[in-house]
C-alpha cells in the first residue's frame, strides 16, 4: 500500500477510481438509498404495530440502522442478519479496533481477538456461499479490485471486516447524536416536524409519502442539527504521510515520510470560524440569522466527512440514510428517556479514536411512543 506514495499509481488512488463511482450522487445511488430506507421503513411499522416499546438507543441503532446499511452494501447474504455477528461486531468494535491498531498484544484482548476470528470466517463463508453475486454495485467494485490486484482470499475476508469499520463506524454515532439532540430539544423537535410535516404527502388514506428532493430543499433545520452534529461531535483526525519535507510555520520540521494526524477537533472548536458559544451545541447557527443571512465559516472549518483525496466516498449515501431515518422517526414517533425523566447528559471519554465523531460512554433507555393522531399504515419514500 505505501508503494508509489503520492501518485497516482498507488494503491488508494487506483481503489477510488475503480470503485467510488458507484456511490457518486445518481441513479445507482439513489437505488442503494432507496434500499436501505425502505428496511429502515419496515423496522419503524414494526415498531409501531407493538405499541410503546422501550430500548437501549445505541444498541437499537446499531441492530436497525448497521444492519439496513450492511444489508444494502453486502445484500442479502450480508453476514450482519446474524445476532451473533452483530454481537461479534460490537466486542470487536469495542475493545479490539483501538487496541490491535495500537499494537498492544493479543493475549490483552483475547475476546476481541477471537470476535475478530469470528467475523472472519462469516465472510468466508458469504464469499463461498456467493453472497457478493448479490451485493450492492460498489462491494462488487471493491472486491474486483482486491482480487485483480492479487490479494488471496483470506486476505480479502479482513479486508471485508476492515471496510466495515468505514461502513459502519462513523454511521452510528452520527445516527444517535442527531436523534439525540432533535428528541432533547423540543424547540429542535417542533421545528423538524412543521418543516417535514409540510412535506408529506397524501394518497387516500392509506399512503403517505416523503421525498429526500424535499427534504434537500426544505428541511433546514434537520440539516443544521446534522451539520452541528458534525462539527460538536466531530473528534476524528486524518492521519496523512509527508511526501516532502516540510518546515511548518517556520518552527516544526516535518521529514518526508513522517506522519501527519490533523485533528477535526482545532477547527470544529475555534472560536474564530464559529464564535464565543463554540462549546455549545447550537444548531441555529447553521440556520440563516434575523437579516436572513447564514453563518459565513472557512470551508475546511467543517470535517465531518475528512477532506481532500480521502474524503468520505460514502457521504451521499449516508446523509440520505440519516435525514430520512431521523424525517421517519420524527414524523411518527415521539422518543421519551425511560422513566420519563430528563434526556441525561452524556459523556464522551471512552470514545473509540478510530471513530471520526465521539460516541456516548453510556447507551440511553428510551421509549418509543407512536405519534397520536399520526396514520402509521403506508409510509413510504422517494428519492427524487
Ligand atoms: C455519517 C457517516 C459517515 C461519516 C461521518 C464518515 C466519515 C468518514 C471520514 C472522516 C473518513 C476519512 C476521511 C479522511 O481521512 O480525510 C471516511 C472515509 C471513508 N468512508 Fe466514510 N463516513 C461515513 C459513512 C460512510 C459510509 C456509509 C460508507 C460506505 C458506504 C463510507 C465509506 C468510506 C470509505 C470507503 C472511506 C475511505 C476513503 C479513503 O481512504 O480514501 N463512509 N469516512
Amino acid at each position: 500500500m505505501s508503494r508509489d506514495l503520492g501518485t497516482d499509481r498507488n494503491f488508494l488512488p487506483r481503489l477510488h477510481k475503480a470503485v467510488h463511482g458507484a456511490l457518486a450522487a445518481g441513479p445507482e445511488l439513489n437505488v442503494m438509498s432507496a434500499h436501505t430506507v425502505g428496511l429502515l421503513e419496515r423496522t419503524l411499522s414494526d415498531l409501531a404495530g407493538r405499541g410503546t416499546t422501550p430500548v437501549k438507543l445505541y444498541d437499537w441503532m446499531r441492530r436497525n440502522v448497521m444492519v439496513a446499511t450492511t444489508n444494502t452494501i453486502f445484500g442479502p447474504m450480508d453476514p450482519f442478519q446474524h445476532p451473533a455477528n452483530i454481537d461479534a461486531w460490537i466486542e470487536f468494535e469495542t475493545n479490539g479496533i483501538s487496541a490491535l491498531g495500537m499494537g498492544l498484544p493479543k493475549w490483552m484482548v483475547r475476546e476481541a481477538v477471537k470476535a475478530r476470528e469470528t467475523l472472519f470466517v462469516a465472510f468466508d463463508e458469504y464469499f463461498r456461499r456467493g453472497g457478493l453475486a448479490q451485493a450492492s454495485t460498489f462491494f462488487q467494485r471493491r472486491i474486483e479490485f482486491y482480487r485483480a490486484e492479487q490479494i488471496p482470499q483470506g486476505d480479502i475476508n479482513r479486508l471485508a471486516v476492515a471496510d466495515n469499520i468505514a461502513f459502519s463506524t462513523n454511521l452510528l454515532p452520527t445516527a444517535f447524536w442527531l436523534i439525540y439532540h432533535i428528541y432533547s430539544d423540543p424547540e429542535c423537535l417542533r421545528l423538524c416536524r412543521t418543516e417535514l410535516e409540510s412535506g408529506v404527502t397524501r394518497d387516500g388514506e392509506s399512503s403517505q409519502v416523503i421525498s429526500y428532493g424535499y427534504i434537500k430543499e426544505s428541511c433546514p433545520t434537520l440539516q443544521a442539527v446534522l451539520r452541528e452534529s458534525f462539527r460538536f461531535h466531530g473528534f476524528g483526525f486524518a492521519p496523512r504521510v509527508a511526501l516532502e519535507d516540510h518546515m511548518l510555520d517556520g518552527r516544526f520540521l516535518i521529514k518526508k515520510g513522517g506522519y501527519v494526524f490533523t485533528p477535526y477537533i482545532v477547527q470544529h472548536r475555534d472560536p474564530q470560524n464559529w464564535g464565543a458559544d463554540v462549546d455549545e451545541f447550537r444548531f441555529q447557527r447553521f440556520l440563516p440569522g434575523e437579516d436572513g443571512k447564514r453563518l459565513k465559516h472557512h470551508p475546511a472549518a467543517l470535517r465531518g466527512f475528512g477532506y481532500g483525496a480521502h474524503l468520505c466516498p460514502g457521504r451521499h449515501f449516508a446523509t440520505a440514510e440519516l435525514l430520512l431515518l431521523c424525517a421517519l422517526m420524527t414524523l411518527r414517533f415521539d422518543l421519551k428517556p425511560a422513566g420519563g425523566s430528563e434526556w441525561p447528559q452524556l459523556s464522551v471519554h471512552k470514545s473509540l479514536q478510530v471513530a471520526a465523531l465521539e460516541q456516548p460512554d453510556q447507551d440511553v433507555e428510551v421509549v418509543f411512543h407512536p405519534r397520536e393522531g399520526v396514520n402509521q399504515n403506508g409510509w413510504s419514500v422517494r428519492m427524487a
